[in-house]
């Protein structure tokens, strides 16, 4: 990355959030933070208002095509940033896949309703701890793409903020 270019973005105001059950959407999280390490919090002791913020980067895993409860009460709970990108883990072969964009588009609705704009998403295969799928998964590939992912959002936002 430019040099020109790593120093606009830091002056990005970003927050990484999500929501983790066994551990793999913290590690895509803890990714995408390293990249312009900015500020990441698990969704419980996230801030609500982050009216001073530029982009929130959310992340949860798909329970049955659905984000957690946590991350559904907190963007209702949410004073919304200018813009936010969004994140999934999902522990299913195929079916995880597209239940995965099934829950991007809820969550994508609910910021779109409080005037926030989508920037990006993110999906990645995790260890599903009930059905041993996924093994191993997020890999350092993975974590990889999560870090690509982060630095396309902030070659967007550098052209849009
Ligand atoms: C209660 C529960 C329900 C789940 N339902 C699905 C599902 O419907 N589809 C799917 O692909 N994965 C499902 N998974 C698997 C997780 O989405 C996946 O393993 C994810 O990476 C877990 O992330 P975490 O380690 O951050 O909790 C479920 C996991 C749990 C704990």
């Amino acid at each position: 990355m430019g040099v020109l270019l790593h120093f606009k973005v830091c002056k990005i105001r970003s927050i990484v959030v999500y929501d983790s059950f066994s551990g793999n959407t913290k590690k895509i999280a803890e990714a995408i933070a390293s990249v312009y390490n900015c500020d990441i919090k698990k969704v419980d002791e996230a801030p609500l208002d982050l009216k001073n913020y530029d982009i929130l980067i959310l992340g949860t895993l798909n329970i049955r095509a659905h984000p957690s409860d946590k991350i559904i009460n907190y963007i209702n709970n949410l004073t919304v940033p200018k813009y936010f990108s969004l994140f999934v883990t999902f522990g299913m072969p195929i079916w995880g896949q597209i239940s995965s964009i099934f829950c991007l588009r809820k969550m994508r609705k609910l910021f779109e309703a409080k005037g926030s704009k989508f920037i990006k998403s993110f999906i990645c295969p995790g260890f599903h701890i009930k059905y041993k799928t996924y093994k191993g998964r997020p890999s350092c590939k993975d974590l990889e793409a999560a870090k690509r992912f982060a630095t396309k959002i902030y070659l967007r936002s550098g052209k849009i903020l």
